[in-house]
């Protein structure tokens, strides 16, 4: 099989050095409790990336949860590209506790992932929510938080709102983009945050906010309306020019989790890209 890689920026490798540490502590400490802690991969991709800094090939987040030591129960990693969880299958070999679909994530979770990390079941999980864009339901965020078992990494994809959702003249918006942003939003409520119709004599909607206030609602929406009791200030990935490609946000049921998150994204907090 050909392989299939992504070339990934700095950002990406931080964000992969984020999740890597905090995946080997999660494990460290689940693995001394009676309970049955899994690793979920939404948005998997291909397993290894080729560094645009290095030009070096470098692990994806799958396989660095691959080697998380010591291991969780299983992992489950869904791609909707069939070459890349076939590609997953084979870096991860004959092990028992690896598990693939390719299929749409926002089905596959609610019916055939979460299902598993129940309180019943004494089941915890790590879930990385980590796609190019704002394909994401709201509605799998809100059941992961309301399952009070399930602690996620989400990008949120501010370069995607920017480009195609956020307009200065929100009526030439094409409503594709409209109901992409609804769905991952849960609602119409972004507009309220980013649009006010109160500063000109003609009640015309104007932008009135920026991309730390709408980042600042969907954390106020990851507390209140998913019921994430934790969720630390995300932190900005940027690209070679300082612009802000996503936010990476962090939401969990647990104390600990939060505080090491906490302790980990401040070492990469405003670092950016070179
Ligand atoms: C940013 S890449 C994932 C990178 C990977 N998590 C890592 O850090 O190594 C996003 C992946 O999501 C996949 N994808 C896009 N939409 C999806 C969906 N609705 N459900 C599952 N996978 C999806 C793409 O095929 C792509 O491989």
């Amino acid at each position: 099989m050909k392989p299939d890689y992504d070339e990934v920026g700095l950002w990406s490798e931080m964000k992969l050095e984020i999740e890597r540490d905090y995946a080997t502590e999660y494990s460290r400490i689940m693995s001394k409790q009676r309970l049955t802690h899994i690793y979920i991969d939404a948005f998997a991709g291909a397993g290894i990336h080729l560094s645009r800094t290095t030009g070096e090939f470098i692990p994806g987040s799958p396989l660095n949860a691959l080697m998380v030591d010591p291991p969780f129960k299983e992992y489950h990693f869904i791609d909707l590209n069939g070459s890349r969880t076939e590609q997953i299958r084979e870096l991860a070999g004959d092990r028992a506790d690896v598990f693939t679909y390719e299929g749409d994530c926002n089905t596959v979770l609610p019916s055939q992932v979460f299902p598993r990390a129940t309180w019943a079941k004494y089941g915890r999980a790590l879930c990385l929510l980590d796609p190019y864009n704002i394909d994401l339901s709201w509605d799998v965020v809100v059941q992961a938080g309301k399952m009070g078992t399930i602690e996620i990494f989400l990008n949120f994809m501010i370069m995607d709102i920017n480009m195609n959702v956020l307009r200065h003249d929100p009526g030439s918006v094409d409503p594709v983009q409209i109901a992409r942003m609804n769905r991952f939003w849960g609602d119409e409520s972004w507009r309220n945050v980013m649009y006010d119709n109160t500063g000109n004599l003609f009640g015309w909607d104007e932008k009135v906010a920026g991309n730390e206030v709408l980042a600042e609602a969907y954390r106020k929406r990851l507390r209140e309306v998913a019921g994430f009791k934790f969720v630390p200030v995300p932190v900005p990935m940027k690209n070679s020019i300082g612009r802000t490609i996503y936010y990476l946000f962090f939401a969990s049921p647990n104390a600990t989790g939060h505080k090491i998150v906490e302790y980990i994204f401040n070492k990469y907090r405003n670092k950016g890209a070179a």
